[in-house]
């Protein structure tokens, strides 16, 4: 007696979505995850990719059983039967898909908020106006503590101020009074950086950190983020600026805070006061 076509769409159906969840979770596509939000910004990324994996998987597997299923036999030349549509049928692709995003509408903004999009200067980053129109408050050193921040809130934040221009960052650090073409930063200290281009819209991205934020003239922007790892991962321009946007590199030194310490205290144009 054949199998039922309906047990075997749904256990097709069921192998699909198995695989998709399946490669989703084990399938790592990311770099090593270097700051506080990367490992929330790749929950929701696993997500994704599980949902992307269930369609391709799907889809393509509907279309080579179609292929083998419908193709036409040696010596049929007739038209193929004529279709009308098929309300249900209308009806359940417009109503998963629906379904589908309006989840990943809702946890997206779940993860940005986590991530502290809504708030930047607390956490996160963001290209929110409310946190440009406050940045001049928080520069000045009213730091904004963040109950979700795991780092030590007994420490300040690090202000760095970054400049853009064809075709390079430059980082300026006020508390040293220090300059530096390469990015310097202790492990488990939120980092806040104002951010300015000199010329074009850059745009400021290290793919370890999970953020990217555009560099704009005229307008300051405010990242703000936590190393998590040390290491050295680069600084990419992310936006098409001009002929060596490609080569508008820099890099990211996360150290541990005493060799931050040290290269903080070899680099200060400040002497260091000894408490
Ligand atoms: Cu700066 Cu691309």
């Amino acid at each position: 007696m054949p199998v039922p076509k309906t047990i075997l769409a749904i256990f097709s159906g069921a192998i699909a979505v198995a695989a998709g969840i399946w490669i989703g979770q084990n399938v790592n596509l990311l770099p090593i995850e270097a700051s506080e939000n990367a490992p929330v910004y790749d929950e929701l990324f696993r997500v994704l990719f599980s949902i992307g994996t269930v369609l391709f998987v799907g889809i393509l597997g509907l279309v080579v059983f179609s292929l083998i299923k419908f193709r036409r036999k040696s010596g049929d030349s007739e038209d193929g039967i004529p279709l009308e549509g098929n309300l249900s049928l209308e009806i359940f692709w417009t109503a998963v898909p629906a379904v589908v995003i309006l989840f990943v509408g809702i946890y997206s903004y779940d993860i940005y908020d986590r991530m502290g999009g809504m708030n930047p200067l607390a956490h996160g980053a963001s290209h929110d106006h409310q946190a440009i129109a406050t940045q001049e408050r928080v520069w000045g050193g009213i730091g904004s503590g963040s109950i979700s921040d795991k780092a030590d809130s007994t420490i300040s934040p690090l202000p760095i101020e970054v400049t853009a221009m064809q075709f390079a960052f430059l980082f300026h650090y006020p508390e040293g009074d220090i300059i530096s073409g390469e990015l310097h930063v202790p492990t488990g200290r939120r980092v806040n950086m104002r951010m300015e281009s000199k010329d074009v819209i850059h745009a400021f991205w290290v793919p370890e950190f999970r953020l990217k934020q555009d560099v704009i003239p005229g307008q300051p922007t405010i990242l703000s983020f936590t190393p998590t790892k040390p290491g050295r991962y680069p600084i990419i321009c992310a936006e098409l600026c001009g002929p060596y946007h490609g080569g508008m590199r820099s890099t990211v030194v996360v150290e541990k805070p005493s060799e931050y310490e040290d290269w903080f205290n070899k680099n200060s144009k400040i002497p260091v006061l000894e408490t």
